[in-house]
């Protein structure tokens, strides 16, 4: 079988790999306590771009682990969208990112305990969590630090305009 001409920027040898993919390769780690507002930050910046890793869509972590390794083996941009409060957490996604060559950014939601409540109250149905699950993964919230392997790392706090994001 011949083999079709390679694409303008094509990685030498691997036709379906541009130099591109290299920048595009990320992956994104949101931080923050239930009600921080996570999910719509990931709907309005990332949904075009990002697969979401969330367990609370996946159920089980052997769900998530094959989604995971499915974005990594297709160097596909994702966001892990789960509290992700622990370092312990954390680390896994950056080690096996970093492994497979993926850049790590991360976006800590600064936590304001009033106002998760207030909006963890106002979502309908199922979504709300209870507040003592709330206050707990705030006691277990432990800040995100550059040390963990992030190469970019930001805070987020909601303003009266929406998400505002600073280094
Ligand atoms: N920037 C924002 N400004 C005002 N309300 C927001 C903002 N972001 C999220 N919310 C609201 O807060 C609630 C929780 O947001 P969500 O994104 O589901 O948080 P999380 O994913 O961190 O639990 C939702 O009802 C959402 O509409
Ligand atoms: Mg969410």
């Amino acid at each position: 079988m011949s083999r079709l001409p390679e694409p303008p920027g094509a990685v030498s040898g691997r036709p379906n790999c541009r130099d591109s993919d290299a920048v595009d390769m990320e992956a994104v780690l949101l931080i923050g306590i239930q009600g921080s507002g996570k999910s719509t930050f990931y709907r309005e910046r990332f949904f075009d771009t990002h697969v979401r890793i969330n367990l609370d869509m996946l159920r089980t972590r052997s769900r998530e682990k094959i989604l995971l390794q499915a974005c990594l083996a297709a160097r596909q941009p994702f966001v892990v969208d789960n509290t992700n409060v622990r370092a312990a957490e954390r680390k896994v996604y950056i080690e096996a990112a970093k492994a497979a060559g993926f850049k790590v950014v991360g976006y800590y939601f600064v936590p304001d305990a009033g106002g998760a409540l207030r909006r963890n109250r106002a979502r309908q149905g199922r979504k709300a969590v209870p507040v003592p699950g709330v206050l707990g993964t705030l006691k277990r919230l432990e800040p995100p630090l550059p040390e963990e392997g992030f190469d970019e790392l930001y805070e987020v706090e909601i303003g009266a305009d929406g998400f505002v994001v600073s280094p």
